[in-house]
């Protein structure tokens, strides 16, 4: 009798705890890519899983053939779980997941963290429709162009800036159409391209393009044009003022004036001096001749 109570206690204890590990009575694990989950090629990078404060085993697991396998554990409380990987290659970029223990249950395993390695194919081209100024409320369209002709996958994104990782399936370009933008979409965009069959191998970044949406734009130019033309205006008339002056100052003053523009007069006789020198060689010329 002893002996069938305490397997029933146990089938019980079993059941409950297969019932709280289905259950998954504790919190599912959040994993995160720090300082991205985009890593250039040889670069590093750290997987962070956070648990719970009571979990004292970490996992971090990658797909491999369909099956998760093992990478990493780590023992020790801790919230959260700090997994470096280094270097990033093509070996290590993949997908992963962690999970922690606890009570002795493993937790439900984390959402999927996509790890990439970039910059082992050519840059594509990244060029914009538009201008690289605009409105708020306009659209705004990136092409991205490869020249890898078997590439099929593209992305846009924003180093830096707010995650913006847009995906695409097409062959040699694709476009982006953003919008309608407003004052967040400022900033540095690039994007990558690849081939499907190694989603987790990725092109060198192309060159970055920067967006500025501003709605002060239209007005700055205007108030700039105003004073560009009102700076010409003055210009010419100050132009205006030296020629006049030049044209009508020898004859505007009068014979009582004279007296008191002596610089003037005598510019004006200077110049009639050598108007009638000038014309001296010409009359001994046509002596000469004769
Ligand atoms: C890879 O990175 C390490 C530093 O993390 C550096 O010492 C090494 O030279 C790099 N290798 C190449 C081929 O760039
Ligand atoms: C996946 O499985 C195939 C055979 O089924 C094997 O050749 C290959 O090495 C495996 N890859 C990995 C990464 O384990
Ligand atoms: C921007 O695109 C949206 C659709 O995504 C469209 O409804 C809207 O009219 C477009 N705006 C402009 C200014 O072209
Ligand atoms: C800009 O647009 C995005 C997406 O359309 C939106 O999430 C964000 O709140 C907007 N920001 C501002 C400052 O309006």
């Amino acid at each position: 009798m002893a002996s069938r109570d305490v397997t029933l206690f146990c089938l019980v204890l079993c059941l409950g705890q297969k019932i709280q590990a289905q259950d998954g009575n504790f919190p599912i694990p959040i994993i995160s890519a720090t300082p991205s989950s985009v890593i250039p090629w040889n670069g590093s990078v750290k997987i962070l899983c956070r648990g719970t404060l009571e979990s004292y085993l970490y996992q971090l697991e990658i797909l491999e053939n369909l099956t998760y396998k093992q990478v990493e554990k780590q023992l020790g409380f801790q919230e959260v779980a700090e997994f470096v990987i280094n270097p990033v290659d093509t070996n290590t970029a993949g997908c992963y997941q962690c999970r922690y223990r606890r009570e002795h249950h493993w937790s439900a395993p984390s959402e999927a963290l996509e790890l990439v390695v970039t910059g082992l194919y050519d840059k594509p081209f990244l060029s914009t429709n538009g201008g690289h100024v605009a409105m708020p409320g306009e659209n705004i369209s990136f092409q991205c162009s490869s020249a890898h002709m078997s590439f099929d996958r593209f992305s846009l994104s924003r180093p830096g800036g707010p995650t913006l990782s847009r995906h695409r399936d097409a062959r040699l370009q694709v476009d982006f159409t953003l919008g309608p933008v407003n004052l967040s979409f400022s900033g540095v965009y690039t994007c990558y391209s690849w081939h499907s069959g190694r989603p987790y191998v990725w092109s060198a970044p192309s060159d970055a393009l920067e967006l500025v949406v501003t709605d002060t734009a239209r007005q700055d130019h205007t108030t700039e044009n105003w004073v560009r033309m009102g700076v010409a205006g003055l210009v010419l008339l100050a132009l205006l003022a030296i020629l006049a002056e030049n044209r009508l100052g020898p004859q505007l003053p009068h014979q009582e004036d004279q007296q008191d523009l002596p610089d003037l007069s005598w510019s004006w006789q200077k110049s009639q001096t050598e108007w009638t020198f000038g014309l001296t060689p010409k009359d001994h010329q046509g002596d000469s001749w004769s």
